[in-house]
């Protein structure tokens, strides 16, 4: 089973999608974990997570080209997308609601892209993560900073998504004929 786990721009989204790629594995499934930048044959990969940093209230560009460029393929596989903001350190429903219409706006040019699940954690601001001019907006402009990743949250979400992206994986004993059937793997 392969599953393609895609993250985009810095660290904090790439060590939450390695976090979440590490409890796919443990839960049987293969996973290729990529910047979604990397040119993919998704056709080859049964399911997509994909996750982006929320950068000026909208999904990364990166990742809307590479939804944009792949929408035909993953409108026919699973697709999960979460995000990694700085708005949801204020764990309230308001804020997880912002991240929710941030991101469903960013995906309303993309009726074909309808994920199965869509998530939204806690990222991290700090400028060592950052180049010269990204600091200084941060400086400029986004009073707080820190790192607000909740790593068992992430965790725990990804272990209950495993089945959600190939549940064949999550029987104890797989039936040859569906083996087939799923052909080589497809997955962000
Ligand atoms: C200039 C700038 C704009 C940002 N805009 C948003 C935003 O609109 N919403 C949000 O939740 N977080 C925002 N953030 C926070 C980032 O999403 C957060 O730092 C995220 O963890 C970055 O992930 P990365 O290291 O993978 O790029 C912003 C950060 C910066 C520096």
């Amino acid at each position: 089973m392969h599953n393609r786990l895609y993250v985009t721009r810095g660290g904090a989204t790439r060590e939450l999608a390695e976090q979440i790629a590490q409890e796919l594995e443990q839960a049987g499934l293969t996973v290729d974990l990529q910047p979604v930048t990397t040119p993919v044959d998704v056709a080859a990969y049964r399911a997509v997570v994909l996750g982006s940093a929320l950068y000026f209230q909208r999904l990364m560009l990166e990742a809307l080209r590479f939804l944009t460029q792949h929408a035909a393929l993953l409108a026919q596989r699973p697709l999960v997308i979460f995000s990694v903001g700085a708005e949801m350190r204020k764990g309230t429903s308001a804020a997880r609601q912002a991240a929710d219409t941030w991101v469903r706006r960013s995906l309303a040019a993309l009726p074909n892209i309808q994920p199965i699940a869509l998530e939204h954690f806690a990222g991290a601001v700090e400028l060592h993560r950052l180049s010269f001019w990204w600091r200084l907006l941060v400086l400029i402009t986004f009073g707080e900073r820190g790192d607000w990743r909740d790593i068992p949250a992430v965790r725990a979400w990804g272990r209950a998504l495993a089945p959600q992206l190939d549940p064949a994986a999550m029987l104890p004993a797989a039936d040859p004929q569906s083996e087939s059937e799923q052909g080589r793997e497809a997955g962000y």
